[in-house]
């Protein structure tokens, strides 16, 4: 942050607006996504919203003497000032998300405001939840990251933003797979499934699953498993009034863990047929672990007439030095990620009757894009080949 009185017109490395007009005084201090909008309406991009003409000087949605060390009511924290940088740059994204350097620099601006109100005092760990490593990238938080979430950190970017420079394909990746997750479910659920195990479920993001379920089934009940500690920091928004959903902290590779989970035995009965969701996870389990035994336990243990929806990252159809970024990126991360042969990932449904993806199709696994679409020619993407996936049932 320039403190420089000759240069009145930056901020943060970052030219002020010149032309706005007030905001009425009861907005003032809000942060600039949630003001003038009614809490229902969706955020979009900053750079999408109608500005006023004659809006005073803002940054963050502060006003800019607000980040003068000597102003009243300035902020409560370095960690609020940091937040407030951090939606505000995450609203530029669509702009920025490919220029990391840019990135790095505002990075660097929002730390300089954390000392400079904390007198020095302020770490990064202070803007991070509890539990949660903010050194290594976490799967969880490069998928969020990936989706346009908000739950990351800057590691994840980069992290992320690395392997995006050699798979520009990424982002139309995680949402094709996405895309066959909600599907999935949904498929499921209208063959009369009511309770789902969403395992490797994620951040909460815009399509949580029990929200996915809710359009065509008002009771289902979901239990999200995830080993990554973040998913319990944001577990209040997974969770519903009626106590229909659940959010564990569990290990797949601990089965007894997961299925004897009482919190995960309160919302779903292994008597009955589950949907057993596992998509984009099993890629996180080395052979070692052997991935194809444990879900083998999973399927084992849920009721005949049950559905396992699995998908799983393939290097078969990406260029090998894609690949390899990808692996070395996940090598720094919380956990490795071990690409799979179509073969290998077809052995995850032994055992199991596949579901055709689409109309006229056999009894395969396709990429994601595929799967369920009404046209699989268009469905083909170039980022939808990286994910191998099915829908099996156990009769
Ligand atoms: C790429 S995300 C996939 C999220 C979601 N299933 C989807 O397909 O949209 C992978 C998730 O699996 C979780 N995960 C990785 N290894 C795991 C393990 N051993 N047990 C439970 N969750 C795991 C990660 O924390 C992350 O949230």
């Amino acid at each position: 942050m320039s403190s420089d009185p000759e240069e009145p017109n930056r901020v943060l490395g970052i030219p002020l607006r010149t032309s706005s007009r007030a905001r009425p005084e009861a907005e003032r201090g809000r942060p600039e996504t949630e003001r003038g909008r009614p809490e229902t309406e969706p955020t979009r991009p900053e750079t999408e919203r109608t500005r006023p003409e004659t809006e005073p000087q803002r940054v963050l949605g502060f006003p800019v003497d607000w980040f003068s060390s000597s102003a009243p009511g300035g902020p409560k924290s370095a960690a609020l000032a940091v937040r407030a940088f951090r939606r505000w740059i995450r609203s530029l994204r669509p702009g920025l998300a490919r220029v990391d350097a840019a990135d790095d620099v505002l990075a660097g601006d929002a730390r300089m405001i954390s000392r400079e109100r904390e007198g020095g005092e302020v770490a990064e760990a202070e803007l991070v939840p509890e539990g949660v490593d903010p050194s290594k990238p976490s799967p969880a938080r490069m998928y969020d990251y990936m989706l346009g979430g908000t739950h990351n950190l800057q590691v994840d970017r980069i992290a992320t933003e690395r392997f995006r420079a050699s798979m520009p394909d990424l982002e139309d990746a995680a949402w094709a797979n996405r895309g066959f997750h909600g599907r999935a479910a949904r498929w499921i659920a209208e063959q009369g499934v009511r309770q789902f195990i969403d395992i490797g479920s994620g951040l909460p993001t815009q399509n949580n699953t029990h929200e996915t379920l809710r359009q065509i089934l008002d009771d289902a009940h979901v239990a999200y498993v995830d080993s990554d500690p973040m998913v319990l920091v944001y577990a209040r928004e997974l969770l519903t009034e009626d106590g229909t959903t659940a959010v564990i902290q569990a290990d797949l590779r601990d089965p007894r863990s997961v299925l004897d989970n009482p919190d995960l035995r309160a919302v779903i009965d292994l008597s009955q047929p589950v949907g057993l969701l596992m998509t984009a996870v099993l890629q996180f389990v080395a052979d070692s672990s052997d991935p194809w035994g444990l879900v083998k336990r999973y399927v084992d243990a849920s009721a005949p007439g049950s559905y396992l929806a699995l998908s799983h990252i393939t290097g078969d159809r990406l260029p090998p030095q894609s690949v390899q970024t990808g692996v070395d990126v996940y090598g720094g991360a919380t956990e490795s990620a071990y690409p799979r042969t179509k073969a290998e990932i077809e052995r995850f449904f032994d055992g199991l009757e596949l579901v055709p993806p689409y109309a006229g199709a056999g009894q395969i696994i396709v990429n994601v894009g595929q799967w369920g679409a009404e046209d699989p020619v268009a469905g083909n993407s170039d980022g939808a080949q990286a994910f191998y996936c099915g829908v099996g049932r156990r009769s």
